[in-house]
């Protein structure tokens, strides 16, 4: 399994501070928050990493050269210009055959390893692509990508499991088919590259992983899987200053 963390937005919800500090770089404890993040798809059982970054965001390779223990696992590579989550993810594809587990380098999941239990459901259900989700409030919907579940979506408790029907990204409220977000974490089949290959633009002129993930599910199962826990976006001031509650010095929930 090989393990792709986004970091090359532009975080533009964070400034000023993003002007010269990556969110993704911002402190949880004494760690950086991707840090955190690389741990997690590790104790997962990802193999390799790759983590895609933007020319300004050179620090973020700099202070894993100085994590000796990462040696020969960890490969950084450029998104050149910022086209969106799908752009970032397909910037990876290079030499990869196997599942790949996605972790947005802006999001932290409170409770048990959020990508370990994933694993656990693809295995559980053949290998299948598998999607990370939390409720959000109805009214706030459209801030999201939102799936339609097969199951009752009512009857979808936290760590609850269902097969995805469909995905729309950031719906009207009026239209959106639940309150089922998708919340930073995928595992996903490798047939997801050849799809972003030929994904055309889509919400904001930008290349969306949700539409290539929709084409996806036409041919293979994908299911979603609702955290335990909370997921924690430090894309923004008050996501972060919430996340640095969730957890330790250690990066732990
Ligand atoms: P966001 O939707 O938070 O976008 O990306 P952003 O550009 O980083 O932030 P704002 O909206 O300007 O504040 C979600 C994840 O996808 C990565 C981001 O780094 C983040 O981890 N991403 C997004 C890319 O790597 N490349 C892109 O073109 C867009």
């Amino acid at each position: 399994m090989t393990a792709i963390i986004p970091a090359a937005g532009k975080g533009t919800r964070f400034l000023p501070v993003t002007r010269v500090v990556p969110k993704e770089m911002l402190p949880i404890g004494s760690k950086p928050a991707i840090h955190c993040i690389v741990d997690e798809a590790i104790a997962a059982g990802a193999d390799d990493l790759v983590v895609v970054i933007s020319g300004e965001k050179e620090i973020i390779r700099r202070y894993f050269d100085g994590e000796p223990s990462l040696n020969g696992r960890i490969r950084f590579v450029l998104q050149k210009e910022q086209r969106g989550l799908g752009h970032a993810v397909l910037q990876a594809a290079e030499g990869i055959a196997g599942p790949v587990l996605i972790l947005l380098g802006d999001a932290l999941v409170t409770g048990p390893n959020p990508s370990r239990e994933m694993v656990a459901v693809s295995r559980a259900n053949g290998g299948a692509s598998v999607i990370g989700l939390e409720r959000v409030p109805k009214e706030k919907v459209g801030r999201y990508g939102i799936v339609a579940v097969e199951r009752s979506q009512a009857s979808l408790e936290a760590g609850g499991i269902a097969r995805i029907v469909d995905l729309v990204e950031k719906p009207a409220p009026c239209s959106a088919p639940s309150d089922l977000a998708i919340a930073g974490r995928y595992l996903l089949d490798p047939g997801i590259f050849g799809l972003l290959a030929t994904q055309s633009p889509g919400h904001g002129g930008e290349i969306q992983l949700t539409d290539a993930i929709r084409r996806l599910l036409a041919t293979k199962p994908v299911y979603g899987y609702v955290y335990p826990g909370r997921r924690q976006d430090i894309g923004n001031p008050q996501g972060y200053l919430k996340a640095l509650e969730a957890f330790d010095e250690n990066g732990r929930s």
